[in-house]
Parts: structure tokens; sequence; C-alpha cells
């Protein structure tokens, strides 16, 4: 009897978790967790199959074309709140556990069962889900580029792997080289990675962007300005009524701590936790808006610095796809087949400013949140854990080359050069589109200080 019933229940779940529309596993808020959502929100095919590919989005102009370079620009995967966060989260569970009071179910579990094992030294660092995340999108890749990213070419050492420094990028990339060993059970051969801050950490090295916006209050006073606003005071009010708190103990910290809490435990534990009963969608999007407008601030097209800092990635793509193009022409083999290139959202995110990515007419400023509804530049939707541009050279025969961008594995066009008959833009358009680009942007001359104050 027992047995049947276990069964049962068994049963019952499994068919509710197989229609992903009322799924109590994921939080209705889990569309709007900005740098902290999960890949699978921006690609929601792979909640059903992690591996799942669909080869037929790629579109060559003809049969003749073969990838011949791939270049993949990858942040880390899921990782642990940083020591920061976690103590802000610390604060607000105190609040929950000793302040608040009501008799919501969602509360009560907080106070009674959930426990705070968030512990300061997990700092940042990857997780499990985050080592899955690596190893599953390498699989991937290599079913949607086969002939680039194989045993073969692993085995030659046609695929290099760069990273960032930190900790959860270099194990992001150990997880992303395991992906493929384990697929081709590789075990008589190692396969090293460069470590490289100039290119995956630029922003740390470009000194006007760290004077000018980063140590800079005032480069991100829209930011303020907004979490001091009348929609952030509403949210405030809103959880500090949930909780039965006073207003004054509910600040902007408190409130994206929580919601932080909700977004990492689904991230990391897959869970709807009961934290993120706090927030309704209309409370979610005004936090996603704080966090987006931050971004964009720091990062994007707020302060023409912050993409011009990725200028030495930015030419070290292109040079690579050159040097491809070069060889396959004068007849040798691409030595650098594909590259795969692990840093953080900070790095991403300049880049793609650079080449014009996500560009809205208005700029998202403290007063405008109404009208930027349906903005393009929205981090949930662009930049989850594992977020990735790649860049696919495709020989057409003939001396005709291709270059194909990928957005998280959907082909994009690059911006302001859209010709809707010809998704694949051949590379030397690609290359005059960003001509101004390709001849300036360097990185010493952008990033050295008082530069203006010199010239004048
Ligand atoms: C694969 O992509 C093509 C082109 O975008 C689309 O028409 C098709 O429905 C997709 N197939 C699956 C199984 O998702
Ligand atoms: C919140 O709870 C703590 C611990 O019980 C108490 O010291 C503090 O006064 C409370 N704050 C408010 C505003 O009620
Ligand atoms: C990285 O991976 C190694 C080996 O799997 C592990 O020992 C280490 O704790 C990981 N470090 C981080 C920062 O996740
Ligand atoms: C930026 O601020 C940090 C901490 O306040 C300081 O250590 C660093 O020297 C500053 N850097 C620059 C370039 O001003
Ligand atoms: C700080 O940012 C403001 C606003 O962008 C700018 O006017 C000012 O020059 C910046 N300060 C420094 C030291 O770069
Ligand atoms: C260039 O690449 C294409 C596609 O892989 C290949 O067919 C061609 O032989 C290459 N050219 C040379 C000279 O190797």
């Amino acid at each position: 009897m027992l047995t049947f019933l276990w069964k049962f229940t068994v049963t019952c779940c499994l068919l509710n978790y197989a229609n992903p529309e009322d799924n109590r596993d994921i939080p209705a808020i889990s569309k709007y967790f900005n740098t902290k959502g999960r890949y699978e929100e921006v690609n929601p095919y792979l909640t059903e199959d992690i591996l799942a590919v669909n080869k037929s989005i790629l579109q060559p102009p003809s049969a003749q074309c073969q990838e011949i370079q791939l270049t993949a620009i990858i942040r880390h995967g899921t990782r642990y709140p940083t020591t920061k966060n976690i103590k802000q989260m610390q604060q607000i569970y105190n609040i929950v556990l000793h302040n608040a009071s009501g008799e919501q179910s969602w509360l009560r579990e907080i106070q009674t069962q959930w426990t705070m094992w968030y512990t300061e030294d997990m700092d940042g660092r990857l997780v499990q889900k985050g080592v899955n995340d690596h190893k599953h999108l390498a699989v991937r890749l290599s079913k949607l580029f086969p002939s680039l990213i194989s045993e073969e070419k692993l085995r030659g050492r046609f695929i290099k792997f760069i990273t960032s420094s930190k900790h959860r990028c270099v194990n992001s990339t150990l997880s992303f080289k395991a992906g493929l060993t384990e697929l081709w059970a590789i075990t008589d051969q190692e396969f090293d990675y460069t470590v490289n801050d100039a290119l995956m950490r630029f922003f740390d090295k470009c000194t006007r962007f760290v004077e000018e916006v980063e140590n800079n209050s005032s480069a991100v006073a829209e930011v303020d300005k907004f979490k001091q606003g009348p929609e952030m005071r509403r949210v405030q009010e809103k959880i500090a009524n949930r909780l039965g708190v006073p207003y004054s103990l509910i600040t902007h910290d408190m409130t994206e701590a929580a919601f932080h809490l909700c977004a990492y435990e689904f991230a990391i534990k897959a869970v709807n936790s009961p934290w993120c009963q706090l927030f309704d969608e209309d409370d979610a999007q005004v936090m996603e808006y704080a966090s987006d407008l931050r971004e964009f601030w720091k990062r994007g097209y707020g302060h023409d610095i912050n993409s011009k800092s990725s200028c030495m990635l930015f030419h070290d793509v292109f040079s690579r796809l050159n040097k491809a193009a070069g060889e396959n022409k004068s007849g040798q083999q691409v030595t650098e087949a594909v590259t795969i290139q692990v840093g953080h959202a900070d790095t991403l995110l300049p880049l793609l400013t650079l080449l014009g990515f996500f560009k809205d007419s208005d700029p998202l400023t403290s007063n405008n949140y109404a009208s930027q509804t349906g903005r393009s530049f929205r981090t949930s939707r662009k930049l989850p854990y594992a977020a990735n541009l790649a860049l696919v050279l495709y020989d057409c025969g003939g001396g005709e080359l291709r270059l194909q961008p990928l957005l998280n594995e959907k082909p994009v066009t690059f911006p302001g050069l859209t010709d809707q008959k010809d998704p694949m833009p051949l590379y030397q358009d690609v290359k005059d589109h960003y001509r101004e680009l390709l001849r300036g942007c360097d990185f010493e001359t952008v990033c050295q200080l008082f530069k203006h104050t010199a010239e004048v």
C-alpha cells in the first residue's frame, strides 16, 4: 500500500514537471533575474533536453560553405554569491527571523524551515550547476559544429582555451574541456589553457575606465536616483507590508538581498524558494530595471569608455579570424580552428556594446522606467550564466568568406548590417562595417588618463 502511494505521488509530480507552463518548481519571477538567471530561462527548450541542438538554425547560403574557425567568448557558469551579497542576505534573513510577523505559509517556512546555508567563504565560486553549464555547452557546440569542435581537432591541439584568472572562470574552462574529453573518453592526453586577464578582465586594466566609471559614484548617479525613486520605494513598502515590519527596515539593499536569495536558490538548487513569495511580477520588473540601469551605466552605452575598454579583445577576435582566413587562403591548415575564451558578464557586455548590440533609441535613466518596458537592453534575456557570443567563419568556395555571429547559440545579425536575404554576411562586409573600430580603438590610447586634457 505504501509503495503504491509512493509511486502514485511520483507519477503525479513527474507529470506536473512535464508541463513547464505551471511548473511549481520555477519561480513566477525567474525571467527577471538579470545576470543571476539560468541559461535555461533564455533557451527554455533546454529544460526538456539539456543537450538539444537545432542544426537547421544554421543556414549558410550554399552547400559549399564550410566552417573554418570558431571563436566563442563565454561567461563562467552558475556561481555562489559574493561575500558582499552573502552578508546582506544574512541581514535580511535576520530581519525576517526576528522582526517579521504574519501567518503566510511562506513566511512560516522561512522562519521555521529555511536555513541560511550560504557562508562567506563561498565567495563567488563556481557551483556544480556551473560545472554542468559548461560541460553541456561544450557538448552542444560540438554537435552544432562537428567539423571544428571534434575529437581530431582537440587531439591535434587546434582548440585553444583562454581564461580570466578568476577561480570561477578557470573552473568553467576546465569544465568545458571535461565536457569534451568525457564525450570522447579521452584519458591519454592533457590539454592546457592560458590565463589572460588583459583580454578577459580588461575592465580592471583600463585606467581611464576605472577612474571615470568604476571608482566614480557620479558615473552611476541615475542608478542611485532610481533606487530613491517612487517605483523602488513602492516595492520596498510592499515588502515591508508583507513582512509586517517598519518601512525603515527594508532598505534597497535588503530588497535586493531578498531578490538575490530567490535567484540563487533557484539557480544553484533549482528550487522555488519561499523568498520568491516576497515579490510579485511588478516588483520583479522594477528590480530588474534597477540592475539593468547599473549595467547600462557601468558596462553598456552609458559611458563611451565602457565599451571602448574592450578594444583589445575586439582586435584580438578579428586578428584570429584574419589569421584563419589567411591560412585557409594560402593553402595551410587553420592552426587555431577553435578559440574558447572564458570571462565574465563584464567581459561580454562591453564587447557586445562595442559591436552595437541591444541599443535602444533612448538611454536608460532613473525617470523613464515606464517607457523602457520594451527595451532591448535587458540582461535577463542576454546575459545569464554561461552566456556566450560565438563567431563562426565560413569558407564558401572561391575565396568567399562569411561570418556568422551567434548569441547564446542563436544566430543574430550584426546591428546595422541587416540584409534580410543574407543572414550570414560576407566577412569583408563585416570588416567594412566596423572599419572605424578596426583602424582605431587602440586600448592604450583610449584607456590613458587625461587624454583629452593633454590634447587641449
Ligand atoms: C529548428 O529551427 C528551425 C529554423 O529556425 C525551426 O523552423 C524549427 O521549428 C526548429 N525545430 C525544432 C525542433 O525546434
Ligand atoms: C528587530 O529585531 C531585533 C532582534 O530581536 C531587535 O533588536 C530590533 O529592535 C528589532 N527592530 C525593530 C525595528 O523592530
Ligand atoms: C575548482 O575545481 C577544483 C577541482 O575540481 C576544486 O578543487 C576547486 O575547489 C574548484 N574551485 C572553485 C573556486 O570552484
Ligand atoms: C579605485 O578605488 C580603489 C578603492 O577605493 C583604490 O584602491 C584604487 O587605487 C582606485 N583606482 C584608481 C585608478 O583610482
Ligand atoms: C565622474 O563621472 C562624472 C559623470 O560622468 C564625470 O563628469 C566626472 O568627470 C567623473 N569624474 C572623474 C574623476 O572622472
Ligand atoms: C579552406 O577551407 C575550406 C573549408 O574547410 C576547405 O574546403 C579548403 O580546402 C580550405 N582551403 C585550403 C587551401 O586549405
